[in-house]
């Protein structure tokens, strides 16, 4: 796998692939792997001969409260990991190198991003479009692969291409879930043992929506109601919000149909937590 840390060398890097005729797959990440982004560099090396895996803890993404040099830095092992998966350049800037003088443009949402996780943290999205926007311009990937567990940031990613013509397809790969039902996050890695346990009430929350929507049961407030009350059986956990809402807007409906989502985020000691299930989809066995 090759190194890339300048615009120069990561754009030599893939005209050099595009001349070989690859196609070119792109995974962006912020380090800190783990299964969940293996499996979309999977998604994208089944489709590219060349796969670019950024690795850029995006400042423009953090709140001034957020702690931005808390987050897990992991870079030598995200390499190894990734190469091991098949990844064959890994673009690893500095901030200078994404943000190089004074930045008087960036890519604003609509009012979509302002609910859910955008309520929670103003800003955020436009910190991820902006973000975004320039790999995408820097890479010029036929595909890009993302994760359903953050459904808004995928949602708005698609809005994103669909709105401002970027010439790449966006995928969204599955959630992938440890055996016991947790969505594997770099999150995961700051719970204790007890939170880590409790945290195991947000999976059952929408394995039970999901069990009641195939039972067919349809109102939303009912649905809602279920996945709050196995969130209520843990002490440690705080719902932000769990909700029922639409794939294109993600507005909350009255009732559901298939293909709506339950989403959810939820405070588990002092760590935040997302996690979603498309529903008509059979929730998976929870050992
Ligand atoms: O999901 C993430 O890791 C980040 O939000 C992304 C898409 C890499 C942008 O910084």
């Amino acid at each position: 796998m090759q190194i890339v840390q300048t615009v120069a060398a990561l754009r030599a890097a893939v005209a050099d692939a595009r001349a070989r005729g690859e196609r070119i797959g792109f995974v962006p990440t912020m380090g800190a792997l783990h299964e969940g982004h293996l499996s979309l560099i999977d998604l994208a090396r089944a489709q590219c001969a060349c796969v670019v895996l950024s690795i850029f803890v995006n400042p423009l993404q953090f709140a001034p409260t957020d702690d931005l040099a808390k987050y897990p830095r992991t870079e030598a092992a995200d390499i190894a990991l990734a190469a091991s998966r098949g990844a064959t350049i890994a673009f690893v800037p500095s901030v200078d190198v994404m943000y190089p003088g004074p930045r008087v443009v960036s890519v604003i949402p609509d009012a979509i991003a302002d609910r859910w996780e955008g309520a929670i943290r103003p800003g955020h999205f436009a910190g991820v479009l902006t973000v975004v926007s320039k790999l995408f311009n820097l890479v010029q990937p036929d595909v890009a692969v993302f994760g359903q567990k953050d459904l808004q940031q995928a949602t708005l990613l698609r809005a994103l291409v669909r709105d401002l013509d970027f010439p790449v397809t966006v995928q969204i790969a599955p959630i992938v879930r440890e055996d016991d039902g947790l969505a594997m996050s770099s999150r995961n890695r700051y719970l204790g043992v007890d939170d880590r346990r409790a945290a195991l009430a947000l999976s059952r929350a929408l394995s039970a929506v999901s069990g009641r929507f195939l039972a067919g049961v349809r109102d939303a407030t009912e649905l809602c109601a279920t996945g709050d009350a196995q969130l209520r059986l843990e002490s440690a956990v705080r719902c932000d919000y769990l909700s029922i809402v639409d794939p294109v807007m993600l507005a909350p409906v009255d009732t559901a149909s298939v293909g709506d989502y339950v989403m959810l985020a939820a405070r588990v000691g002092g760590t935040r937590l997302l996690d979603n299930h498309r529903l008509g989809e059979p929730f998976p066995v929870l050992r």
